[in-house]
C-alpha cells in the first residue's frame, strides 16, 4: 500500500504530538516537520530521526549545528497532506503558500477562523463531510470535547438546549510568556465563541456557553447542563451511551480522582507519552439528572492531546483512506485509547 506522505508545519505543542501519532499509523508516512527557531525542540526532532525543515531561515539552523533537510517549500513538494500546526491566526498566510501546490491537501487547527475551510471537523460527528475535501479545519480542544459528548446524546435523546460553562487553562505547561497567577478572568462575550464553534460541526444542536480563564495549566474544565426532548430516566442511560466509546474516559472520586491533577497523574503512571489524555474525561459520580430531567456533568479536557486522534482521522477522511468506523478503530488502537480504563469502578455506575 502506498502510504500518504504527511508534513507537519509547526513542530509545537500540537505539531509534535501529531507527528508522533502519524508515525504510529500503517497507512501514513511523516514526510517532515518544520520549525521557525533552532531551539531544543528542533534538536529533539533531529535526535528522534524526524526530517526537520526550516520555515524561513535555514542559516539560523546551520549556525546552531542543527541538521535540516531543507526548506518548507521542499517539504511541501514531497508531501500529499500538510497539517498546519502554526500558532493560531497564521494559517491564512500559510494558505497562500500551500495554494502553490495544487495536489496538496491541507488540515488547519482550531486556532484558525472557521471560514478558512469549507468543513470544520470532528471525527465522530461529521467524518463523512470531510471525505475527499482539499481543506478542512480540526476544531479546537474545547469544541472537540463538546462534540464528542453532545453528538451521541443528541442522536439518542434529542437536545433541546445545552448550556456550557468553560473554565479554560491559562497557559500550556511550557508557556512562560502568558498566564494568570491569581485571578478569575471571565471572557467578556456572551455567548463565548465555543457554542458558535460547536454549531460549525453540529448546526442542529441549540447550545450556549460562557467561558473564563483560571490559573491552571493542566486541563480545561467544563460544566455542562442539557435539557432533552425525551429525557433519559436515569443516569445509567447516559453512562451506557459512552461506556463502549474509547474517546470518553469515566473518572470517579471513589478512586481518588478528584481533580485534573489526579487525571494527569494517572496518565503519567499508565505510561502515556507526555502524560497525554486523548479522551474527554467525564466525572461519573458528579453526573446527575434533576427532577425536570435536566442533565448536569463535569468534563476535563487535556488541551494538548484531545485533538490528536481527530487530526489522524482527518487525514484518512480527506484522502479517503478508510471509512469512519475503520479509521476511528485504527486511530484508537494505535494511540492506546480506552486503556486508561484500568478499573471496573471506572466503567460501572
Ligand atoms: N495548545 C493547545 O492547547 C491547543 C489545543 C488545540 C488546538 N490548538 C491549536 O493548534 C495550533 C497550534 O497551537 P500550538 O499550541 O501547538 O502552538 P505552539 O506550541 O506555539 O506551536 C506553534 C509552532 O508553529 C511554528 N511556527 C511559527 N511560525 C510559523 C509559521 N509561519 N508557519 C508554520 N509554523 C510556524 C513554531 O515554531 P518555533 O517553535 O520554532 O517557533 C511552533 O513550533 C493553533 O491553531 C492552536 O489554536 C492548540
Amino acid at each position: 500500500m502506498n502510504k500518504v506522505r504527511v508534513a507537519v508545519n509547526g513542530y509545537g505543542n500540537i505539531g509534535k504530538r501529531v507527528a508522533d501519532a502519524i508515525k504510529k499509523q500503517p497507512d501514513m508516512e511523516l514526510s517532515g516537520v518544520t520549525k521557525a527557531h533552532p531551539d531544543y525542540s528542533a534538536l529533539e526532532a533531529v535526535h528522534k530521526g524526524l526530517p526537520l525543515y526550516a520555515i524561513s531561515n535555514p542559516d539560523a539552523f546551520f549556525e546552531q549545528d542543527i541538521a535540516i533537510h531543507g526548506s518548507l517549500p521542499e517539504l511541501l513538494e514531497r508531501s500529499d497532506v500538510v497539517i498546519d500546526c502554526s500558532p493560531g491566526g497564521i494559517g491564512r498566510a500559510n494558505l497562500a503558500i500551500y495554494s502553490k501546490y495544487p495536489n496538496l491537501k491541507v488540515i488547519f487547527q482550531g486556532g484558525e477562523d472557521a471560514s478558512i475551510a469549507p468543513v470544520s471537523f470532528n471525527a465522530q460527528s461529521n467524518f463523512e463531510d470531510a471525505i475527499n475535501q482539499n481543506i478542512i479545519r480540526v476544531v479546537s480542544c474545547n469544541t472537540t470535547a463538546l462534540c464528542r459528548i453532545l453528538s451521541p446524546l443528541h442522536d439518542l435523546f434529542g437536545i433541546k438546549k445545552a448550556r456550557v460553562g468553560l473554565v479554560r487553562r491559562a497557559a500550556d505547561p511550557n508557556q512562560t510568556k502568558k498566564g494568570l497567577m491569581n485571578a478569575w478572568y471571565p471572557t467578556a462575550h456572551f455567548p463565548s465563541h465555543h457554542a458558535i464553534d460547536v454549531n460549525t460541526v453540529l448546526p442542529d444542536i441549540p447550545i450556549t456557553s460562557l467561558a473564563g480563564i483560571a490559573p491552571t495549566t493542566l486541563m480545561h474544565g467544563h460544566m455542562v447542563f442539557i435539557e432533552f426532548t425525551k429525557a433519559p430516566s436515569n443516569v445509567k442511560e447516559i453512562v451506557d451511551v459512552f461506556s463502549e466509546n474509547k474517546r470518553v474516559f469515566f473518572v470517579t472520586t471513589k478512586r481518588g480522582i478528584e481533580t485534573t491533577a489526579h487525571i494527569k497523574d494517572l496518565a503519567h503512571d499508565t505510561g502515556r507519552s507526555r502524560g497525554d489524555i486523548y479522551e474527554v474525561c467525564l466525572w461519573k459520580d458528579a453526573m446527575g439528572l434533576d427532577e425536570q430531567g435536566e442533565l448536569g456533568m463535569h468534563l476535563a479536557i487535556d488541551q494538548q492531546a484531545i485533538v490528536i486522534p481527530e487530526n489522524i482521522d482527518a487525514i484518512r477522511a480527506i484522502c479517503n483512506l478508510a471509512d469512519k468506523e475503520t479509521s476511528l478503530r485504527m486511530t484508537d488502537e494505535s494511540l492506546g485509547m480506552g486503556r486508561l480504563k484500568i478499573d471496573p469502578l471506572l466503567l460501572t455506575v
